[in-house]
């Protein structure tokens, strides 16, 4: 039989899906699973983005131009504009989703065996992009004990080398819910700066911010113009992970005309999901205002549930729909099999994703599960109460 790539062998299964078999089965068991492990959403669409492509007056589905229709572009640089972001729309790249987004950033300013600095619990699929541009992810751990605030910057310039071109933060962040302050993206920007290096921002969780914070941009850091790159997506600011848009953002001219390289590679983002994308923005204030109350509402029960447990320790987000919580166990990915092939309470069990997956670190993490509260509160008692129920029976 021909071989697969090395690369392709050492390409990271998503840490999240690699469960999925085990939910399968128990479901075929009969089981319910709450599901704590996904970041998909159980917010419903806007209405103004679904009908927009209801009621479309297309005749021929064809490609778009590379970077994105004109139009949106233009609506998506007005949004920012309102967001203190002062962007052009020809800085600005339509992507396939935040993922495509993230692989043509890589892909632009990284070459094999390049170093990209990430503080670490980070989103996993960065270990799987980084592996298929052949770069090298190089950890800076941030810690449940200090909330995961950002790391001394000691401890980035400890790690620069000559291979070093770039940092990443994803802010909020998934899957710490940990929200930077303005003081510690201007940190950032001092170090890109003196050691010449790209800052790129995942900012797809812009819009859930709670507790009365605001959120600070890369982009609004005027003197690292040219050295910042945001990642942005519709996903999950409108519930829309499957209309696949995100879009790329800088104000670096050759670095947007290089991704533009790899968007012509793959001529268009997709036509219908742009016109639903573009129609989404408009949608009114209070949309986000009411799910920002929910996730608040959410995130304040799962806090107090799970520092109810004996052993557990939990980080409270700032931002995003997600925790990091440290359980007393030894292996969170045997604990979370476990717990859809072994346990349930009245039929009823839960999947998590073991944080293992989140870390770069080998050995880090073991003990840590990430949790989504994409459920509802009723939902999420009971999935908390099973979690505990579990632990007692699992660490019997
Ligand atoms: C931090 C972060 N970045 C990027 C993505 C990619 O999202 P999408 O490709 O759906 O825009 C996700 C999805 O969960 C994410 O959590």
């Amino acid at each position: 039989m021909p071989s697969i790539s090395k690369k392709g062998l050492d390409m990271p299964a998503s840490p999240i899906r690699k469960l999925v078999p085990y939910a399968e089965q128990a479901y075929k068991d009969g089981k319910t699973v709450y599901h704590l492990n996904i970041g998909q959403p159980d917010i419903k669409t806007p209405e103004v983005a679904l009908d927009a492509v209801k009621v479309h007056s297309l005749d021929i589905l064809a490609y778009t131009r590379s970077e994105g229709s004109e139009g949106y572009r233009k609506k998506i640089a007005a949004y920012y504009e309102k967001n203190d972001i002062h962007v052009n729309h020809d800085d600005i790249i339509v992507t396939t989703g935040g993922s495509e987004a993230l692989m043509f950033a890589f892909g632009s300013i990284m070459d094999p065996d390049d170093e990209i600095i990430i503080p670490e619990p980070f989103y996993a699929n960065y270990n799987g992009f980084s592996k298929a541009s052949d770069i090298k992810v190089v950890p800076v751990i941030s810690k449940i004990e200090d909330n995961f605030a950002l790391p001394a910057i000691e401890e980035f310039e400890k790690l620069i080398t000559p291979k070093t071109k770039a940092i990443l933060i994803c802010n909020p962040g998934n899957p710490t819910g940990y929200l930077y302050s303005k003081e510690e993206i201007q940190k950032l920007a001092q170090i890109v700066i003196k050691h010449d290096l790209f800052l790129i921002a995942d900012e797809v969780y812009r819009e859930f911010v709670y507790d009365g914070n605001s959120f600070y941009s890369i982009m609004q850091e005027d003197s690292i113009k040219d050295h910042a790159i945001m990642i942005d997506s519709v996903s999950k600011r409108y519930s829309m992970c499957g209309a696949r848009i995100g879009y790329l953002v800088s104000r670096n001219k050759t670095f947007i005309q290089t991704a533009l390289k790899f968007a012509q590679a793959r001529l268009s983002p997709p036509t219908l999901a742009q016109i639903a994308s573009e129609a989404a923005l408009n949608t009114p204030q209070s949309y986000f205002d009411d799910v920002n109350e929910e996730y608040v509402h959410r995130r304040n029960t799962l806090i107090s549930e799970l520092e109810k447990i004996e052993g557990v320790k939990v980080a409270k987000p700032k931002g995003a729909f997600y925790c990091i919580a440290e359980l007393p166990v030894e292996n969170a990915d045997d604990f979370a099999q476990w717990l859809l092939e072994k346990f349930d309470v009245d039929g009823e069990t839960v999947m998590v994703a073991p944080a293992a997956g989140f870390y770069s670190t080998p050995g880090v993490g073991l003990n840590q599960i990430r949790i989504a509260y994409v459920l509802n509160e009723s939902s999420l008692i009971k999935a908390v109460n099973i979690l505990k129920e579990a632990l007692k029976v699992y660490n019997s």
